[in-house]
């Protein structure tokens, strides 16, 4: 080899070390978050809402924190565990990602768990909300709800409300276990009977037969859930059924009267009573400036799976903050613990035990205001905890 090679090739050798240095530097100055969540498929509404939510927060934030660049690497799963699994798989292995968050449904909550245990990467979840799902892994941390929070106080209202007889109408698969489980317990104590139950496929559920069992059965109302994104079309079946005009009311939690649905539900929503985490119409300043911010930039409302999406970046940029930058499991989860914070449903904090969210849970009632249909809230539960877990 020449001098003139060897020159030639110290300088290439020199460059490359640069580079890489370069980028090992970059890399400590990214935190990675990979969003997970349905962007097709029937859960397509909780994927884009919270997509949504979590580009808003950063807006209004920046994307920079305690020195950090953040990157959010969204994938689509359609809700499907399977993706979810492979996905997690992908961003932790390939894009090393530092969190991972979203996950529109339990199945694809529960598919990542063993991933973010393996791993020591955080798992914000942002929608799904089965109890058990936070004691999966250590990893895992929740901002969205559980179906015990609201179905305990929905079941109680009931009983003291004069309702005797309920029909039950539940989607078929972990949280609307959940529901039934939570209601049957507080409404059965209090001296109410089931008069008929149902449950209904999760995928592309047809509920007109359901229905005819449900209006059979005369029940003064009917508890329903259904998750997120249904509702519209759940409630479309129930006037053409006539339910409405068979004074048969739709109680439950909040998820069949979605905000972002309510008003294409039309007059047959009018006067349902549920118990939820979330309105739009909640009335501090703290939800005007987020529904005005989300109208603006979305030209629609927001509902539930916006707010757990926007409480979960906020969780992860005040984590950060925490730690001053420090971005492994570790530190990230021990800095959520106990995290406490005004979302735009109300005040909101993480129980550092469970890791899972304690909030307030409102009785609302659909209403016309202004020409727009409403979950006007007129009872509010404070600090309510996962029953779930509580009971052990
Ligand atoms: C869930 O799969 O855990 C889930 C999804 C949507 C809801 C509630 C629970 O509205």
């Amino acid at each position: 080899m020449s001098i003139r090679q060897k020159t030639l090739l110290r300088v290439a050798a020199a460059g490359l070390l640069l580079g890489a240095s370069a980028l090992a530097a970059q890399a400590q100055d990214t935190v990675k978050i990979g969003l997970i969540v349905p962007m097709t498929g029937g859960q397509a509404s909780t994927g884009k809402q919270i997509d949504n939510a979590v580009k808003l927060y950063m807006q209004q934030h920046g994307d920079t924190v305690a020195g950090k660049k953040i990157e959010v690497i969204l994938k689509d799963d359609a809700a499907v565990p399977d993706n979810t699994k492979r996905l997690a798989q992908e961003l932790i292995v390939n894009d090393k990602v530092n969190i991972i968050a979203g996950f529109g449904v339990t199945p694809a909550a529960f598919a990542a768990a063993p991933l973010a245990t393996q791993a020591k990467v955080p798992e914000v979840v942002m929608a799904a909300g089965t109890s058990v799902i936070t004691e999966k892994s250590p990893y895992i941390v929740r901002t969205s709800f559980t179906l015990g929070q609201s179905s305990t106080i929905i079941g109680d209202w009931a009983v003291k409300n004069g309702i005797k007889k309920v029909a039950t109408l539940t989607s078929d698969y972990a949280p609307g276990h959940d529901a039934l489980k939570f209601f049957k317990e507080h409404f059965t104590a209090g001296g109410g009977q089931i008069v008929e139950e149902v449950k209904v496929p999760l995928a592309n559920p047809d509920f007109a037969p359901f229905l005819q069992r449900m209006k059979d059965a005369k029940p003064d109302a009917m508890f329903v859930f259904v998750p997120a994104g249904q509702g519209g079309n759940f409630m479309k079946q129930y006037a053409e059924r006539g339910l409405d005009k068979s004074g048969i009311k739709v109680i439950g939690p909040g998820d069949v009267m979605d905000d972002d649905l309510l008003n294409g539900m039309g007059d047959s929503a009018l006067g349902a009573v549920t118990a939820h985490i979330y309105s739009a119409a909640h009335p501090s300043q703290v939800n005007k400036d987020f529904v005005a911010a989300y109208k603006k930039a979305y030209n629609q409302r927001p509902g539930f799976m916006a707010v757990g999406g926007y409480d979960g970046i906020h969780l992860i940029y005040a984590a950060l903050q925490k730690t001053g930058g420090k971005a492994d499991g570790d530190s990230l989860i021990a800095a959520m613990k106990g995290m406490a914070w005004e979302s735009p449903r109300g005040p909101i904090s993480i129980d550092p035990e469970t890791r899972d969210i304690v909030q307030n849970v409102y009785i609302r009632k659909v209403e016309k205001k202004d020409g727009e249909l409403y979950n006007v809230e007129f009872e509010t539960f404070k600090d309510v905890k996962d029953p779930g877990k509580t009971k052990k």
